[in-house]
């Protein structure tokens, strides 16, 4: 049994300026000892499938579809049940959450707190140098401040908050987004190894396909609220299917040049307004490969090689040219 699947997602915000569907339409898993990366630029929906899954998000977020862990429905749970689950099943680790630390207490006091709430033990000192030590931070580091701390070690202190109560699968959003270069491939590679040494699931959501690319097993591309390409994460890199993923892969970072991560090359305009979606795929204004029928079809995920699936009507045709040239 996965210890995260999830079925038809679909999440639409109500607002005043009418409704807003952020998620249409996702299925996920992820199995024990498995690190899933998903990746998609900025609005396409990865933090509201984080918040769908603990049911964190606000009021005005209407759910519907599956969220199981081990096999039950989140979504349906009872609130007491849902208490009981969180970070004890599922924990999350937050975009820009290291700004999230108490500046005026020691860190080891604040994980020291995490693994006293969630768990029935009186002394938390013994589990919080483990828990410094796992993520390698010497246990000394206890009593230091945030501010004595770089970004990655505090990214390490969330990390450690995360772990506290031995959570089955963890959610990281954007955990390395405020880092610099060097220190992201570190941060992601503690978050690989301690998934893979524990046993653990992680879903890992990046902006950048490359920084996934390394630490997944698997990673889904979305675009506009959907998943449109899926597949193991060194081929979708390496061989990506559908031209978003293919422009999310070209966007090699400048080492040195955060910046220059962020515009995907090649990649005209921004990704369109989930209010106002264009007929047929909502890629097909910035894609290079629309032909006439993209208009009218929005293509649903397509089988696209083992293992992997693509939603573009040219997938098909890529396919059985690939295993043409093999013949
Ligand atoms: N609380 C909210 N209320 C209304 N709209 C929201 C809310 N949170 C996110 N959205 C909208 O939902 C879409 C998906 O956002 P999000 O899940 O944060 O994307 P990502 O994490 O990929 O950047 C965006 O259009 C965003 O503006
Ligand atoms: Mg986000």
């Amino acid at each position: 049994m996965a210890l995260l699947d999830i079925r038809d997602l679909e999440v639409t915000y109500r607002g005043s300026e009418g409704d807003l569907p952020a998620v249409r339409g996702v299925n996920l898993s992820v199995e024990a000892g498995q690190v899933v990366g998903l990746a998609g630029e900025s609005g396409c929906g990865k933090s509201t499938i984080a918040g769908a899954v603990l049911r964190l998000l606000p009021a005005s977020a209407k759910v519907s579809g599956e969220v199981r862990l081990a096999g039950e429905d989140v979504l349906t749970m009872s609130w007491g049940r849902l208490r009981a689950v969180r970070w004890s099943q599922a924990s999350v680790v937050f975009q820009g959450a290291m700004h999230a630390l108490n500046p005026v207490q020691k860190v080891g006091d604040q994980i020291a707190e995490a693994v006293l709430q969630h768990t029935n033990s009186r002394s938390a000192g013994p589990r919080v140098r483990e828990l410094l030590e796992q993520v390698g931070l010497p246990a000394w580091r206890a009593t230091s401040y945030p501010h004595e701390l770089s970004g990655g070690q505090r990214q390490r202190v969330m990390i450690a908050m995360a772990l506290a109560c031995g959570p089955k699968l963890i959610i990281a959003d954007e955990p390395t987004t405020a880092l610099d270069v060097m220190v992201q491939a570190q941060v992601m590679s503690l978050l690989g190894t301690l998934v893979r040494e524990s046993g653990m699931g992680m879903l890992l959501i990046s902006h950048d396909l490359s920084v996934l690319a390394d630490a997944c097993d698997r990673v889904a591309v979305m675009y506009a609220g959907r998943v449109v390409e899926e597949g193991p994460a060194a081929s979708v890199f390496a061989e990506p299917r559908h031209p978003y993923a293919r422009a999310l892969a070209a966007a090699f970072p400048v080492i040195g040049d955060p910046a220059s991560r962020r515009a995907p090359k090649g990649l005209p305009g921004d990704p369109p307004d989930p209010r106002d979606l264009p007929s047929g795929c909502p890629f097909r204004p910035r894609c290079v490969e629309a032909i006439g029928m993209c208009a009218e079809i929005d293509i649903r995920l397509r089988q696209a090689g083992p293992g992997r699936a693509a939603a573009c009507v040219h997938v098909a045709e890529t396919v059985a040219e690939t295993e043409a040239a093999a013949l």
